[in-house]
């Protein structure tokens, strides 16, 4: 097991493979997803244990609003339920929920769940556990620039630009996982990951367990980071 002091403080995940997994089961991708949702209860409470301070998931980008409305209407409805269930344990944990992108984008319903979720969580500090909805990291920096000129800022530096993202009250993620054996972003947190170190693994998200969290921290660990130094 990775000792404390090797422990990133930022882990970010790219949960995919939901659809597959399901498939390989014989089972319909919505299924996957209900499965992929317990997953991420199970994923929380093993960061907490393991001292991350910073977790943050991406849950739905805003490319996977292209997808068959009755997928995307099971995604809304698992997120319902997720933020329904779960925000009182989270509480009791110490977990605060933060999101980041474009919720504006989902119904009324969805959107209630989610500020409820907010709103109950926000005195904790165990663990940020930041959600990523109808997220994209280049909306993410349209925004920024076009609030950036609506303030009439002048002298934009890097400490300013990150500022103006979703995660303002984030640091950079030290790790970035992702699941399912595709080696891309997928439009997830481009500015941010300028030094993030990546951990790909081919197990897909539902099978994504305690263990094999546990390897992705070993394999960070083991990382020299330089960051453009020596
Ligand atoms: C990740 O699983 C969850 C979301 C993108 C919502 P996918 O649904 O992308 O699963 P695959 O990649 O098709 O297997
Ligand atoms: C990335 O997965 C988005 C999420 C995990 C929410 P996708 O399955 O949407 O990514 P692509 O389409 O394979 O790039
Ligand atoms: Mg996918």
């Amino acid at each position: 097991m990775v000792d404390s002091q090797n422990i990133p403080r930022h882990v970010a995940i790219i949960m995919d493979g939901n659809g597959r997994w399901a498939k390989q089961k014989g089972f319909p991708r919505t299924y996957g997803h209900k499965v992929g949702t317990e997953n991420v209860r199970k994923i929380v409470k093993y960061c907490s244990k393991r001292g991350i301070e910073y977790l943050t998931v991406y849950a739905f980008s805003t490319e996977n609003f292209k997808r068959p409305a009755d997928e995307v209407g099971a995604l809304m409805k698992l997120l319902v339920e997720y933020f329904n269930k779960e925000t009182q344990e989270l509480k009791e944990n110490g977990v605060r929920l933060n999101v980041i992108g474009d919720i504006s984008t989902f119904s009324p319903v969805v959107q209630e769940a989610i500020q409820n979720g907010i709103e109950k969580t926000k005195d904790c500090t165990k663990l940020i556990f930041t959600i990523a909805l109808a997220y994209g990291a280049r909306a993410e920096l349209v925004r920024a620039f076009k609030n950036m000129i609506a303030d009439s800022v002048q002298d934009i530096t890097e400490e300013i630009v990150s500022k103006y993202l979703y995660t303002f009250d984030l640091p950079d993620p030290d790790l970035i996982i992702r699941t399912s054996g595709e080696e891309r972003l997928s439009n997830f947190l481009l500015y941010q990951a300028a030094y993030s170190e990546f951990y790909f693994t081919n197990v897909h998200w539902p099978d994504f367990d305690e263990n094999e969290f546990e390897k992705a921290l070993e394999e960070f660990a083991r990382r020299i980071r330089r960051f453009g130094g020596v």
